[in-house]
């Protein structure tokens, strides 16, 4: 795509005029010109990242509700760390075939509700490269009533009409289909068919109205292989939102890494690189899959040493903002270890890419506490293997247990791994390390593989198209409206001029 400069074309058309009018009428006109150009600057200024990959940004909307610094409200976002943001999650009234809020007090403006939709969707005036999407589902949700939605044609029918509506009275760009999942949790064999039915006709209601249509993706193979048709589902979805993470936790009764990038058994399906390998098998173009990233890790009380493989009890320990069996927001793991006299200590796994941290043993119960997750330089190398699959970009859950503060210490080791980079980019801003970590190395993947790249095959970066709400598509965007613009302004000036 040629990106056109409207300032090249302004001075190109004032210099025609400057040239019949004489050289007075030339230092006016440079004048306008230079005026005009901060003006057009001005407009044109960019928000968001400066790369053109995708990061995805989910928001779990009950943090709102959680204690002191763990508090998490929209009012912290930053806009110009993501590309995409995801509200989570709204619901499914199955009796009127229609999503619903899950908490109209917080969701929405009537009865002096806080109205966090349009809140969100209120932030694309500011940054015009957002896009917002709200989600459907989550864990809660079960599944159920989505099977049961997607088994009937009247039900289907109802529904895509009623969510078109509903998602563009809130000015939402789209909809993440969040169901968990498909033939799963109660659901029927019928499902898989029946979901790319139901996106096929989404996507007929969406094309409409040029609105994004995506989904979460489960990431273990059994949970693929009997809920998906990955090659039909790629074709009605701009995106896949691959949940790369749980792949263990304190259910297995023993201490395992929340989200293992390789394992050295190369046949072990419980790794990110498994996972986005049989996607790419299956059919799924790179250019759609989006690899998910764990803001959080899993916890787990062990008996032993509190090493890898340890037994342990089935649930995990809480942290004091998510308050979840087994589950710690980064923001609670790296206020732990930030803390020097706390006697936790951590171990870095470079297959795995995932930090293994402990605490003493406790006197009285003999038993040790372990957390098992993502740092920054996890993050690091996850982007870099995303960037080197030639995926569409990253997506986080969730952004809010990212520390979104700033009051943890930023890690040194952030690029150890990354062959160009010998010390970490100066940050104006200490705070969301994680979410910074993977817009930079975004960046910095993409640098370091087309160095690569001079002493190899190029494979085309048209393959990375993407049909809606892409980058490119975004730019070509606002450089024709400027363009535009600029065009007016500059006749007007030079109609002015003459007369
Ligand atoms: C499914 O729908 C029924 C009927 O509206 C509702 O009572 C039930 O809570 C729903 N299931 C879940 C898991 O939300
Ligand atoms: C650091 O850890 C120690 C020992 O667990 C604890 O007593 C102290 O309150 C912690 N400090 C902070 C600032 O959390």
């Amino acid at each position: 795509m040629v990106e056109v400069n409207p300032a090249y074309w302004l001075m190109r058309l004032l210099e025609g005029v400057a040239w019949r009018e004489g050289p007075q009428m030339l230092l006016l006109l440079v004048l306008l010109a230079i005026s005009s150009n901060i003006f057009l600057a001005s407009v044109s200024a960019k928000t968001g990242p400066s790369h053109d990959k995708v990061v995805v940004c989910y928001i779990s909307t009950w943090a709102v509700y959680r204690p002191g610094q763990g508090i998490y409200a929209i009012e912290n976002f930053d806009p110009n760390l993501c590309t995409h943001v995801v509200y989570a999650f709204a619901g499914l009234d199955i009796t009127h075939a229609a999503i619903k809020s899950l908490d109209p007090w917080q969701d929405l403006k009537e009865e002096f509700g806080k109205g966090g939709y349009e809140q969100l969707t209120g932030l694309k005036r500011s940054y015009p490269h957002l896009k917002v999407s709200l989600a459907i589902g989550g864990w809660n949700e079960g599944s159920t009533n989505y099977s049961r939605l997607v088994d009937n044609v009247q039900l289907r029918r109802k529904f895509v009409e009623q969510v078109s509506g509903f998602i563009r009275k809130y000015n939402f760009d789209g909809l993440d289909l969040d169901w968990e999942y498909p033939t799963q949790r109660g659901g029927s064999p019928r499902d898989r068919e029946n979901f790319v039915t139901f996106t096929k006709e989404l996507r007929e209601e969406f094309d409409n109205h040029g609105l994004l249509l995506t989904s979460a993706i489960g990431a273990s193979k059994s949970v693929i292989d009997e809920a998906y048709d990955v090659r039909q589902l790629s074709r009605y979805l701009d995106y896949l939102h691959i949940m790369c993470y749980d792949y263990h936790g304190s259910w297995d009764r023993k201490v395992g890494y929340n989200a293992p990038l390789s394992n050295t058994n190369k046949d072990d399906p419980l790794t990110v690189e498994f996972t986005i390998d049989y996607l790419l098998k299956l059919g799924a173009p790179p250019s759609k899959l989006v690899l998910g990233l764990p803001f959080y890790g899993r916890t787990f009380k062990a008996n032993g040493e509190g090493n890898l493989n340890d037994p342990t009890d089935a649930a995990g320990f809480q942290g004091p903002f998510t308050r979840e069996d087994g589950f710690l927001g980064y923001n609670e793991i790296c206020s732990i270890l930030s803390n020097k006299t706390s006697g936790w200590s951590q171990k870095w796994d470079p297959v795995a890419c995932q930090v293994l941290a402990r605490s003493e043993r406790d006197v009285f119960t003999q038993e040790v506490s372990v957390v098992t997750f993502d740092s920054t330089r996890s993050i690091a190398n996850k982007v870099l293997f995303a960037m080197t699959k030639r995926l569409a970009g990253v997506m986080v859950w969730s952004i809010d247990t990212d520390d979104f503060k700033g009051n943890c210490q930023l890690d040194e080791e952030t690029y150890a791994d990354y062959k160009l980079v010998s010390i970490a980019p100066r940050r104006i801003n200490q705070n969301y390390p994680l979410l910074r970590t993977i817009n930079e190395a975004t960046t910095l993947a993409l640098e370091e593989l087309a160095a690569n790249d001079l002493n190899s095959h190029v494979p085309d970066v048209a393959d990375n198209e993407i049909p809606h709400g892409s980058n490119a598509d975004r730019k070509s965007g606002a450089s024709s409206l400027v363009f535009g613009l600029g065009l007016i302004i500059s006749v007007m000036y030079a109609l002015m001029c003459i007369s």
